[in-house]
């Protein structure tokens, strides 16, 4: 099976995760494309969804899926999204898609999370994936710096030959060269530094559980 069967195999099992009325926490790249797509099979028994970008947003509408603000509603029962990296305690990188703000806010708004992955991105340490890190653009030299001195090289995402802007006006530093040893740890460290948005390591929101694609079929992963 190639990775793209085998996403497509993870975000048709992410439906057994659905509770009947509900509304679905969705994030972002390609793994939840195939679970959009799964959800679409059975929108008539979800009352809606809260999508983590404007990229799923638009997936989930032309689809038919009617998309709430996170702001208009609770908590939600269960959160759909896959990872850059996801190491044997849950804990994740996330960002790839330049999501990650919003995936962390519609994660913690989630009781429960389902991350969906192949098995490409199962990990011993995070930090093999460069760590995204949103920032506001006028603190990143900055913060490229503070990462200098903890070992990391940081560079500017680029777009088109200009800097990437994120779905909240703000700017990606992908930081390589890094070894979390310990994820809570550097996601708090990380988070107080002026001028971080978001870091990319999903700690405090990790999964829950993970279903991760492999060649033998779909192993669920509990943490
Ligand atoms: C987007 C993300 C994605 O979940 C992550 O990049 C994985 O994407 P894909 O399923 O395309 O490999 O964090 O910001």
């Amino acid at each position: 099976m190639n990775q793209d069967a085998l996403k497509t195999l993870v975000g048709q099992a992410a439906l057994h995760y659905i509770e009947p009325g509900s509304i679905v926490g969705v994030g972002t790249g390609s793994t939840v494309n195939k679970f959009i797509d799964a959800l679409a099979t059975m929108k008539g028994s979800i009352a809606g969804a809260v999508s983590s970008s404007l990229a799923s947003t638009e997936r989930l509408q032309a689809l038919g899926i009617r998309v709430f603000e996170a702001s208009e509603v609770d908590e939600l029962a269960v959160y759909i999204d896959g990872a850059d990296e996801i190491d044997h305690a849950g804990h994740m990188v996330k960002g790839g898609g330049a999501a990650l703000t919003r995936e962390k806010i519609v994660a913690a708004q989630s009781r429960h999370f389902v991350c969906i992955a192949d098995e490409s991105k199962l990990v011993t340490t995070l930090g093999r994936f460069p760590v995204p890190v949103e920032v506001i653009p006028m603190s990143a030299s900055r913060i490229a710096r503070q990462f200098a001195q903890m070992g990391g090289t940081a560079t500017l995402r680029s777009k088109n030959g200009a800097p990437l802007v994120t779905d909240n006006g703000q700017h990606i530093l992908d930081v390589a060269g890094l070894q979390v040893q310990d994820p809570q740890a550097f996601e708090l460290q990380v988070s107080q530094w002026p001028g971080v948005v978001t870091v990319g390591v999903f700690a405090l929101q990790k999964a829950n559980v993970c279903l991760l694609g492999a060649s033998g079929g779909v192993k669920t992963l509990v943490f």
